[in-house]
């Protein structure tokens, strides 16, 4: 009597842990069901099938032996795999959008050292592929697969984002990835090919000459690193993220990077001027049509980013201590200050190669500088736009963006006098995050 009722016992305690378990391998499979493709075929969990039914059935003690070995076995194999999961392996997200300077904030991983796996915009080839199918326009269907990529990217599985290259990779070569070269992981040296006669100049790496882009390569590079971070300007909403920082086998850390809606406008009339054709035209005349669809356009940005923001800064259970706000203005005047907070955020060593690409990288004359350049006098970029952006144009800015100002603790400018008054600091000081 008194071993039968142990046995139960046991045999119950037993099966809530394998209730659990089950829950996770199914949130797991739904997952990996939700970005299937052709090459990578879903594999049944194969865990339920085997399982026999655990009721009034089990009557015999060998029956119950059997049963406890397999419960045991499984444990055992549930112990791995929650191993792999918690050893500390980080995923940091770096989620901006352009002209924010993420290219500058995404360096500080991307010079982290040999312990991390660093991709500078993959979702270029997403975006791509569904604006040359779609138009874009379906923003339920963008989201969906940017996540699913971002998500594989994590796991170092490149199937998925190979789908969305042009021209398709062969045999997971490729001589067309989206500026490889930012990545500083894509041209280590086991990363990197034999040079191929004649192509050369297309997919060459800065730090040595490299053969066209080997994913398998890359995939097993990936996979020997402790963290991985990801550098994107082209999630719209954090919310779609969250399957991710719920998947068991990943530790998300989302760094959500903004700026100053007017400073981002008065730099993409620069770096994107055949785009922004009608904002500088409008600069001219110095009246601005409020009712526009690039005016509607500006607002739809704010408004996402505001929206994020909003999410992360409200830290429900899925994003606590996984969501990090940075102003680029307060990187700009305290590089290495944020840098710090930011490594601490993400729960990374911060390296002594970060800290002087930092120092390198912050105090760079003006004459190095270009368009798409990193290596800008930051405190000094930081107000130039001021100079650039005329009031009017401003005034629209703060007309359509103005909670995201207020969120982000962005002043508004009252009169061109006050715009251009360097006296006058247009950033006020925040404190977003509950480290
Ligand atoms: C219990 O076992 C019986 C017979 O083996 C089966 O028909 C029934 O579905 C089981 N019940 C549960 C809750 O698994
Ligand atoms: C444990 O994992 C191995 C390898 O993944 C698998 O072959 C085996 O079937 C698993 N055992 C159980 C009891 O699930
Ligand atoms: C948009 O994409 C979703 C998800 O793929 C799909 O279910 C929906 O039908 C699409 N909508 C349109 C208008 O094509
Ligand atoms: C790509 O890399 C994998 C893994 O190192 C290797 O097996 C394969 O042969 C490489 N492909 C080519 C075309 O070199
Ligand atoms: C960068 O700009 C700031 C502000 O204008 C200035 O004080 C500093 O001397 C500049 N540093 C360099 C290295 O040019």
């Amino acid at each position: 009597m008194r071993i039968k009722y142990t046995i139960s016992l046991v045999f119950f305690v037993a099966l809530v842990i394998i209730e659990k378990e089950n829950n996770i391998i199914s949130r797991v499979s739904d997952k990996l069901a939700l970005k299937q493709t052709p090459q990578t075929p879903l594999q049944p969990s194969g865990l339920s099938h085997i399982l026999p039914k655990h009721n009034a059935s089990f009557t015999t003690l060998s029956k119950t032996n059997s049963a406890f070995s397999l419960i045991k076995r499984r444990l055992e194999n549930y112990s791995q795999h929650k191993e792999v999961v918690t050893r500390g392996r980080k995923h940091i997200l770096l989620l901006a959008t352009t002209r924010t300077g993420s290219s500058f904030v995404g360096e500080f991983f991307n010079q982290q050292g040999d312990n991390m796996f660093f991709l500078f915009e993959p979702l270029w080839h997403v975006e791509k592929m569904l604006t040359l199918e779609t138009g874009g326009t379906n923003a339920t269907a963008s989201a969906k697969a940017y996540r699913d990529v971002l998500q594989q990217l994590f796991l170092c599985d490149f199937s998925l984002l190979e789908s969305f290259i042009e021209p398709l990779p062969v045999n997971h070569i490729t001589t067309g990835l989206f500026r490889r070269e930012s990545s500083s992981s894509l041209c280590e040296k086991s990363v990197c090919s034999p040079v191929i006669k004649g192509f050369f100049e297309r997919y060459r790496c800065r730090s040595r000459r490299c053969g066209p882009l080997n994913l398998t390569m890359a995939s097993e590079s990936c996979l020997q690193k402790e963290h991985r971070a990801i550098k994107s300007v082209r999630v719209r909403q954090l919310e779609n993220l969250r399957p991710l920082a719920e998947d068991p086998r990943l530790d998300v850390k989302f760094i959500q990077l903004v700026r100053d809606p007017r400073a981002v406008l008065a730099s993409r009339m620069v770096a994107f001027a055949a785009k922004y054709k009608n904002w500088k035209q409008w600069a001219i005349d110095g009246e601005v049509p409020i009712d526009d669809d690039e005016v509607r356009k500006l607002k739809g940005n704010c408004d996402n980013i505001r929206l994020s923001a909003e999410i992360g800064l409200r830290q429900p259970a899925w994003l606590r201590r996984r969501y990090m706000l940075v102003r680029y203005e307060d990187i700009a005047r305290f590089p290495m200050r944020k840098a710090t907070e930011m490594y601490r955020f993400a729960g990374i060593p911060f390296t002594p190669q970060v800290k002087s690409w930092i120092l390198k990288n912050t105090q760079a004359s003006k004459e190095t500088s270009g368009v798409y350049s990193t290596q800008k006098n930051s405190s000094e970029q930081v107000e130039k736009w001021r100079f650039s952006l005329p009031f009017k144009i401003a005034q629209v800015v703060q007309k359509v963006c103005g909670p995201t100002l207020k969120l982000f603790g962005y002043k508004f400018v009252s009169s061109e006098e006050m715009l251009t008054d360097k006296s006058i600091s247009l950033i006020e000081d925040k404190v977003f995050n509950f480290l």
